[in-house]
């Protein structure tokens, strides 16, 4: 089977990007309603319907939770009617907080792959170290993170001190935090969003340089399956909070506990495409904008087999008797 077979270029462009908007746009109406778990419902709603006019049948492999706890697109769900079998892990809204609150760099997310290609997760935390295209292959998750930065900063011709670390501000990084201005190297302390922030990091223009810290396990899958595509490296160890989730992901066959996950552990698969679009205004991409009759949405679709970059700006007519202005934006 080629790779092509397994993931045909028609699903990637039409089908997933479509299903990114519709979240995207639903999250978005909530935008500053300080209402985390309507936009959150919003975005989940809308992703699972769109997911059923595609042409796939996908496992949900990374989603809102185990199945006691998420009453759609739960891990283990069945999702699509169509006759492609998949894998597909989700973030409807990646950025809750952000949405409620009006703040930058929200997106609904969505990976791809034959089945098998995505790690089945389980949802904790996960410690990540993730680095561009030039450090690939000299991190390691156990040096200190002075080593680390130096390592950076050799791959990318530049000084610590000129490097921009993303670091999620919660008090379990105060230590990483306290290492990182040690080694002199500058720190983005973000509210939320580690997995915008990976994409970032292989994003020249961004100015973020490299992303550290624990976060969400499903994030960091997805932030695999982005950096498959672009050549970019996640090292990664899961990180539970309870005795329940060591329980839950030994479950899940995670039976080493202390294992680093790379890039191509977290995201194996030959065919593979990862989709998302922007909620609200962030450094790679607009946010969802309204205006009379119609929505403007931005996307990126990253694809690994052929290799492939597009961002998609869609306008979204809504009503058709009256068609919006249309305005070029360069
Ligand atoms: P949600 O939007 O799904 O709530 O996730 C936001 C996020 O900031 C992720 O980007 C990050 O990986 C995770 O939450 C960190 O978890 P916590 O807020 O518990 O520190």
């Amino acid at each position: 089977m080629t790779e092509r077979a397994v993931l045909p270029e028609r699903a990637l462009t039409s089908e997933l990007v479509g299903v990114t908007e519709s979240a995207a746009i639903a999250a978005a109406h909530w935008m500053g309603h300080g209402d985390n778990k309507r936009a959150d419902q919003g975005a989940v709603e809308a992703m699972r319907e769109a997911m059923d006019t595609g042409s796939f049948r996908g496992r949900v492999v990374i989603g809102e939770g185990e199945r006691d706890e998420a009453p759609m697109l739960y891990i283990g769900e069945q999702v699509g009617t169509g006759d492609l079998d998949v894998d597909i892990a989700v973030d409807p809204l990646e950025g809750t907080n952000l949405v409620s609150k009006g703040l930058a760099n929200a997106t609904s997310v969505l990976a791809a792959s034959e089945p098998g290609g995505l790690l089945h997760a389980p949802d904790t935390y996960m410690e990540k170290l993730i680095v561009g295209p030039p450090a690939k292959g000299k991190v390691d998750l156990d040096r200190p993170v002075a080593e680390n930065l130096r390592i950076i900063a050799a791959s990318l011709n530049r000084d610590v001190e000129d490097l921009t670390v993303v670091v999620l501000d919660r008090p379990r990084h105060e230590k990483l935090i306290a290492q990182i201005r040690d080694a002199g190297a500058r720190i983005k302390l973000i509210g939320d969003g580690d997995l915008t922030a990976a994409i970032s990091v292989v994003v020249a223009g961004t100015g973020v340089h490299a992303v550290m810290g624990i976060g969400g396990a499903p994030e960091g899958v997805l932030s695999a399956a982005a950096l498959r595509c672009v050549g970019g490296e996640i090292l990664a160890r899961l990180k539970f909070r309870s005795d329940e989730e060591r329980t839950r992901a030994k479950r899940m066959g995670v039976m080493d506990e202390t294992r680093i996950y790379r890039t191509e552990d977290l995201a194996p698969a030959r065919s593979l495409a990862f989709v998302a679009t922007g909620v609200t205004d962030g450094e790679l991409l607009k946010g969802v904008r309204f205006f009379g009759g119609a929505v403007r949405t931005h996307s990126i679709v990253m694809q690994l087999s052929p290799g492939k970059i597009r961002f998609i700006d869609s306008i979204h007519i809504e009503d058709q008797q009256h068609p919006p202005v249309i305005r070029i934006e360069r």
